[in-house]
């Protein structure tokens, strides 16, 4: 019975933050699903991969966490046009020793973003941070016809910094605030994007990448403005439940 066990899992450097592992496994009892198991991989650097695919041969797929969504690209034999279009890979599926990348970060937040917006909704956005989600947040936004602007804690090409925001309060005419950066996530759980809060009005929409917790302090300081704000949660269930559908379905990418 053990033989016949796929295993699937998340890779990343520190884990204690993720819910994918109780989520498949949630899945996975609800569905009667007992022929594949969900466990964490933590790897402190991405050379332990290879390793990892030698020491547990019935690994079948595998998602892809922080820091690891840009550097495991080199190791994939090939990508999917969305993972290669993006530059950024969170889900792997292995056949026979291959490996693909696929991006189902794309899909979640797509459709958890149009979820969620007002229909017609029209204005500018500013993505927070500029690491392995945010390719796939100004991927979906560039597809939707939202302008947008990056903003790091660097100055540099294509970004502006939160300084720069606060003093041209830029947060004014940019109604729709994202954050991809792990502030406010389990465990520092008091840390927030450097914004202009008071700036927040009732017509803005504060979407968080963040899942855990539910609600964080970058949710409420703009909920105590007015403004319409969302965590990452739906996003993470619609991507799972993408990654399972690449790692259980005929590959489309050959
Ligand atoms: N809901 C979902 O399904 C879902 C999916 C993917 C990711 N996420 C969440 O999204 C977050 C980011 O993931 P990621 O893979 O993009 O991480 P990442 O590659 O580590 O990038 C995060 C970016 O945030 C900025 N940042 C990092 N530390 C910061 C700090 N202390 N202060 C201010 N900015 C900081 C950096 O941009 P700059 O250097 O430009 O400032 C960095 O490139 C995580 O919390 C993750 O759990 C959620």
């Amino acid at each position: 019975m053990a033989n016949s066990v796929n295993q699937l899992g998340l890779i990343g450097k520190s884990l204690s933050h993720s819910f994918s592992k109780s989520y498949f496994a949630d899945k996975f009892k609800r569905q009667g699903i007992r022929n594949y198991r969900y466990d964490h991989f933590e790897l402190q650097s991405i050379n332990e991969l290879k390793p990892l695919l030698e020491r547990v041969p019935r690994l079948v797929g595998l998602n892809v966490t922080i820091p690891y969504k840009l550097a495991v690209i080199p190791l994939m034999d090939q990508l999917s046009p969305e993972a290669s279009a993006i530059g950024a890979v969170n889900v792997i599926k292995i056949d026979s020793g291959r490996l693909t990348g696929f991006n189902s970060d794309y899909f979640g937040f797509q459709t958890s973003l149009l979820n969620s917006l007002p229909e017609n909704w029209e204005g500018k956005a500013l993505i927070l941070g500029t690491g392995g989600a945010s390719l796939a947040v100004e991927a979906v936004l560039k597809d939707q016809g939202i302008p947008f602007k990056f903003v790091s804690r660097t100055s540099g090409t294509g970004r502006v910094t939160y300084q720069h925001v606060r003093e041209h309060q830029m947060i004014h005419n940019h109604k729709l605030v994202i954050n991809t950066t792990p502030l406010g996530m389990h465990p520092d759980l008091e840390t927030f994007p450097d914004l202009d809060y008071q700036n927040i009005g009732n017509s803005h929409f504060l979407y968080d990448l963040v899942y855990n917790p539910e609600s964080t302090r970058f949710m409420q300081l703009g909920k105590a403005q007015g403004a319409m704000v969302k965590n990452g949660l739906e996003m993470l269930e619609l991507q799972a439940e993408k990654s399972w559908e690449i790692w259980t379905q005929p590959s489309v990418v050959k």
